[in-house]
């Protein structure tokens, strides 16, 4: 969306915005798109450019120098639901984390991605692996969630799990799963986007576990 905002930035806007960078948009700011429109595409990209200079400069201001904490309280402003990733060692061990950062991508080829940060000690596992899942949680599943993002060795003990076709480590009633290739990791920041070709999935029907602002809720 922010791309389609700023079709048209004047010399003063195209600095001001080119030494922001968010999501590694920075070279798309820099360097907007030509105007490759008919008459409608032009009047179209006025017509968001007037909205998108309001809406952009408040958000950059905000966005300049900020600091990990302020970063953090903003993106908590934006609920999702709770999945657990899971994936296989080379000692076939299950392991896995809580994540929300999950995503879907592309609906064909099917995609999807997780990021998991760069100093979790699992990280290796999903990077070496040639599968992995994700269990999306229901909201009775909300010890799961927790227990998931514990500082742990074995996070699985105790915890019964299944095997989908390619051996990804499958957490009964969850309201659905889907098991992945890795396609691609790219490296983000502190984090490693882990894009997934999914191979199979199964969906249930429940209420969800939510997470929004540090607190776990559900959606029927
Ligand atoms: C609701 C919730 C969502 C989370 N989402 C992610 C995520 O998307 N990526 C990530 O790397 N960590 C995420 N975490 C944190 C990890 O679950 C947790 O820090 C991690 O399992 C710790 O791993 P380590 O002990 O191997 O370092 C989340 C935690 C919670 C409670």
């Amino acid at each position: 969306m922010i791309p389609l905002l700023i079709h048209h930035p004047a010399p003063d806007r195209e600095r001001r915005l080119g030494d922001v960078s968010i999501g590694g948009r920075e070279a798309y700011l820099k360097d907007p798109p030509p105007n490759r429109g008919s008459p409608n595409r032009k009047e179209h990209g006025k017509t968001h450019d007037r909205i998108g200079f309001t809406t952009l400069s408040s958000v950059m201001r905000e966005a300049r120098g900020i600091d990990p904490d302020s970063f953090r309280r903003v993106c908590a402003q934006f609920a999702t639901g709770v999945a657990v990733a899971t994936v296989r060692g080379a000692d076939a061990a299950p392991h896995g984390l809580t994540v929300n950062s999950f995503t879907s991508v592309s609906l064909e080829p099917p995609l999807i991605l997780i990021c998991i940060g760069d100093l979790c000690q699992i990280l290796p596992y999903f990077r070496t692996s040639a599968f992995f899942a994700v269990n999306f949680l229901n909201a009775a599943q909300q010890s799961l969630a927790i227990a998931f993002a514990e500082r742990t060795d074995n996070r699985f003990e105790g915890i019964p799990w299944l095997e989908a076709e390619n051996g990804s480590p499958l957490l009964p009633d969850s309201l659905g799963w889907m098991e992945c290739r890795l396609a691609e990791t790219i490296e983000a920041g502190d984090h490693s986007i882990l894009l997934g070709k999914v191979v199979g999935a199964e969906a249930r029907s429940g209420t969800a576990l939510a997470y929004f602002n540090g607190c776990y809720g559900q959606v029927e």
